[in-house]
Parts: C-alpha cells; sequence; structure tokens
C-alpha cells in the first residue's frame, strides 16, 4: 500500500543535538519518572542524543547520584513505552548526577553553578544548557529567578546556548499569565523560553499544518464560502481520580481550552505562514488566538455550558460523585465538562462557529475535529426519492483513532436513485509503522535542537488567557447557577446539545 504513495516529506532533520547539560528540576517527581526519562530513554535508543551529554537531576533534598539513577531506572522499568534494553539504560543513567540546590536558598544555586561548570568541563559539553522545570507551576519564577541571578541562563553573543522549558499550566488566567510571562522576560529572551504543550508532540496534532498546506486542494475551500462550522471535542473517560486538589481549584476550562483545545482551534483556523519555521508559525497561531471575538457577561453565559459529574460506572468502574471525591470541597462548583462556542472576528471565519468541547468521566475517549461543510443545494434531487443528504464532514482524528477521514455522499448501487452518506478513512497505522513513544520525544529533541516551533510563545499563551476569561468572570460571579451535572459516563451536560440545536445545528454522531 504504502509502496503507491509519494515520498513523505521529511519536516525535522534527525541530526544530532548540540553537546549539552541537560539539567532537570523536580528530579525525583512523577513528570520526571513518567514522561521525561522514557522519552531521553527513546531518544537514545533512536540515536538522538548528544554524543557529550549530561543529565542534572536538581533536588531539594539532595540524594547520592546512586539513589537517584536507581529511581530513574524503576521508573523507567515502570513507563517505558518499550522493554528496556539495560545497556542504553546504563549508558543514558550513567550521565546522570544528582545535585541539591533549593530556590529559597541563593548559595546552593551559587554552588550548583560550580558545580555544573565542572561537569560541562568534564563531559566537554561546551557550556550549552538546557534547564527543565518539571516542578509545580509556584515553582517556575522562583527557580527562574535564582538561575537567572546564579548567572546560569545567560547567553552571550556567539556563546554556548542557555534554554528554559516551562511545563504547564501557564498562568490560571490572564493576569497571572501575564506576570508570569513578564517575570521570566525580564531573566531570558523569547527564544531561549519553551512552553511545553503536549498536544503538539502528538502528530495527528502537527499533522492539521501539513494537511492544510502541503495539499493543494483544502485551502480554497478552507473560510467560510464552503464551512459551516467547526467541532472541536476533547472526551475523556477518567476522572479526577488523586488529583482533587489541582482539578478542584482549576476546572475542565483551564485545564484543556487556552492550552490544548486553542492548539487545535488555532492550527485549523490561522492563515497560510509565509514559511514553515517557528517565527512564521507562532505568529499566525498567536494572530488567529488574538482575532476570537470577546464575549460580554450575557454573552459569555449564553454561549457556554458548564457541568459537573455525578457517580456512575464506566467499563464496570465505580465513579464517586467529583464533589466527594478526595480533596474537592463538598459544595464545589468546579466544572468538570465545559462546551464553548466561539467566533473568529476575521476575513475567513466570519460567521463561522467554532463549537468546542471537553470533560471528564464521560463515556468514551476521543479527541477530534470534525470540520463540516455547508450543504449542497439539494433542489435537482427534489423529483426523486431522496429525502435527505448525509452531512460532509472531515473528520481529523487525533484520539483513539490517528488519522483524517472524509464523509461524502455516493449512489446507492441500483435502477433508482437513492443516496448514502459513505466514509473516506486514511489511518496512520496503515501507512506508518511508529515506534510506541511518550508523545514528548519530539518535544524534548527539539528543545536540544533550538527548534521552537511547537512551543508556545508569550502572545499566544496570552491570546489564549485572554478568550477564556470572559468566561471565568461570568461564571465565577454566576456561581453555582448554571452549572450542570451530568451522570459519569453519560455524553456530558445536556446543554452542550442545546447550544448547538438553538443553531439548527447538532455534534457529529459518532460513526
Ligand atoms: C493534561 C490535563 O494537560 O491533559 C489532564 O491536565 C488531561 O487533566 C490531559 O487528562 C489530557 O491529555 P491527553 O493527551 O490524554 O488528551
Amino acid at each position: 500500500m504504502t509502496d503507491a504513495l509519494p515520498q513523505q516529506t521529511q519536516l525535522t532533520s534527525q541530526k544530532k543535538p548540540d553537546p549539552c547539560s541537560f539539567v532537570i528540576f523536580g528530579a525525583t517527581g512523577d513528570l520526571t519518572h513518567r514522561l521525561v526519562i522514557p522519552s531521553l530513554y527513546n531518544l537514545e535508543a533512536a540515536g538522538l542524543l548528544p554524543d557529550k551529554f549530561c543529565v542534572v537531576g536538581v533536588a531539594r533534598n539532595g540524594m547520592s547520584n546512586d539513589d537517584l539513577r536507581d529511581s530513574l531506572m524503576q521508573g523507567l522499568r515502570q513507563f517505558a513505552t518499550r522493554p528496556v534494553d539495560d545497556a542504553i539504560a546504563k549508558r543514558l543513567l550513567e550521565c546522570v548526577t544528582c545535585i541539591e540546590a533549593d530556590p529559597k536558598d541563593a548559595a546552593s544555586f551559587d554552588a550548583m553553578r560550580s558545580q555544573i561548570e565542572k561537569l560541562e568541563a568534564a563531559r566537554k559539553t561546551g557550556g550549552n544548557r538546557l534547564f527543565y522545570l518539571a516542578t509545580p507551576p509556584n515553582a517556575f519564577a522562583p527557580i527562574a529567578r535564582e538561575l537567572g541571578r546564579s548567572g546560569l541562563l545567560k547567553e552571550e553573543e556567539g556563546g554556548p546556548w542557555h534554554r528554559l522549558v516551562v511545563e504547564k499550566p501557564f498562568g490560571t488566567d490572564l493576569a497571572s499569565a501575564k506576570a508570569l510571562n513578564a517575570e521570566l522576560l525580564k531573566i531570558v529572551d523569547e527564544h531561549q523560553i519553551y512552553r511545553i504543550d503536549h498536544y503538539l508532540g502528538k502528530e495527528t496534532v502537527q499533522n492539521i499544518l501539513v494537511l492544510r498546506f502541503a495539499n493543494g486542494m483544502f485551502e480554497p475551500i478552507w473560510n467560510r464560502n464552503h464551512i459551516d462550522h467547526v467541532q472541536i471535542t476533547v472526551d475523556e473517560k477518567l476522572g479526577v481520580g488523586h488529583r482533587g486538589s489541582f482539578y478542584d481549584a482549576t476546572g475542565a476550562l483551564r485545564d484543556m481550552v487556552p492550552n490544548h483545545l486553542f492548539q487545535l482551534l488555532s492550527l485549523v483556523a490561522m492563515e497560510p505562514p509565509a514559511r514553515f519555521d517557528a517565527q512564521a508559525v507562532r505568529s499566525e497561531k498567536a494572530e488567529v488566538l488574538a482575532a476570537i471575538q470577546s464575549q460580554n457577561e450575557e454573552e459569555a453565559l449564553r454561549n457556554s455550558v458548564r457541568g459537573q459529574y455525578l457517580g456512575g460506572t464506566i467499563e464496570g468502574v465505580e465513579i464517586p460523585d467529583y464533589r466527594k471525591t478526595e480533596d474537592v470541597r463538598p459544595d464545589s462548583t468546579t466544572e468538570t465538562y465545559v462546551a464553548l462556542k466561539l467566533a473568529i472576528d476575521n476575513w475567513r471565519w466570519a460567521g463561522v462557529p467554532f463549537y468546542l468541547r471537553t470533560g471528564k468521566a464521560l463515556g468514551i475517549k476521543r479527541t477530534e475535529v470534525a470540520i463540516k461543510f455547508k450543504q449542497a443545494p439539494f433542489a435537482m434531487f427534489m423529483n426523486t426519492p431522496v429525502d435527505v443528504l448525509a452531512e460532509n464532514y472531515l473528520m481529523i482524528g487525533v484520539e483513539p483513532t490517528e488519522g483524517i477521514s472524509l464523509q461524502f455522499n455516493t449512489k446507492v448501487p441500483g435502477p433508482a436513485i437513492r443516496i448514502s452518506g459513505v466514509e473516506m478513512k486514511f489511518r496512520y497505522k496503515d501507512y506508518f509503522k511508529a515506534e510506541p513513544s511518550t508523545g514528548y520525544e519530539t518535544l524534548i529533541y527539539d528543545c536540544m535542537i533550538g527548534d521552537n516551533i511547537l512551543f508556545q510563545r508569550a502572545d499566544s499563551v496570552e491570546a489564549g488567557w485572554q478568550a477564556v476569561q470572559p468566561f471565568l468572570d461570568a461564571w465565577k460571579k454566576a456561581g453555582a447557577k448554571g452549572l450542570e451535572f451530568y451522570k459519569a459516563g453519560s455524553e456530558g451536560a445536556p446543554g452542550a446539545d442545546e447550544l448547538l440545536k438553538r443553531d439548527g445545528r447538532h455534534w457529529r454522531k459518532l460513526g
């Protein structure tokens, strides 16, 4: 099947990154064990780590190198995406050194600087450094401040590079995101910052750009003349589980929309960038996010639905009421489901609604973008037995099916004219054999080669928060009023159907 395909376009050159030190804050934490080290392992297995390399694990309460290596090895055995090859694991873990440092103790950062410089000399890494903040968000600014003060992040013209990788969440609203950006930008330049959104590590998400701009046939119809509306759905089966304290202060809107769902939206809606480079692509993404129409309080309430789950059973597992979850307030009004109607104020999308929905504890796990095209005029079929035409959707599946499908009408064989909707499907797994991955490999590799196309720029982050802030404000004021409830294992808050129904539309039925 693949023989018939034109040659694949290679988007990233698979060169080895420059020699560097990879410094992880939060080295003893879950993210490091679950994602960062397994990703470095996969990169090492693919020959994509630098030849001269060292990993520094920073822990507030230091531990011996051996203890940290043992703990990372255990993590690797648990979370690696493929059976662990001891020789590869050994090569990687031998590079690991543990350093004790705490941003509350300036002297510990000065001491860390000299330890890192010694390691750099021993490992011949040339002074290139990547600082990965795999910590809770309240530690981002204090760590960055100390890194700045101790001179560890300072770049000189023509000298080694120093980069800062920041995990999500980036702020909790517009004001806090702006404050964090302002704080970081006092310490480093924008080109040194890599703000992670793991959705951009997903192949199918990256593929939206290629689908739109490496194929000539989509662009002419990618606008208000041909597209009726766009639906973006991220449904999750899992409830909040043990993340109650984080989630109750966060909610579905903050947790998913300004970051993950807006990544999907911006890739679908952006204008064609002049070049496939970070500057051009990120500018277009920021531009379209900034064009999301601002809503006043009344509009925000009318164009949003929020729901909270009640207990239920999903695949035989009992899920308690959200309010009875560990670390959740018993009278919480935090939403675990959100649906929004947004408009984009530009020439291409005027009058084309973007409907977004996401939630926890739903009956299905799926992430998809459905682009609904305008209906063909029915007049021609007026005097035939055909009474309805199936809808035309272009579907971009991110999960569980990775692929693209097109739904269109076709003639049912037989003497009478009858029409039925059919689907043309592309599934990644039919064409490409991908190694199982954590989804972080590309992101980490790109940080090391200095390509920030898959990372959020300050203006995009702020534009994203700007677009959701009216909903946050309106809901805060409304309190419990308007909060709907849905049963765990169901399709979510009933109001989400109403949101489309009043526009004469409906969510795409599952195929
Ligand atoms: C995270 C959210 O950023 O994304 C989680 O904090 C959510 O609540 C997760 O479950 C979803 O990611 P994915 O890749 O499973 O769709």
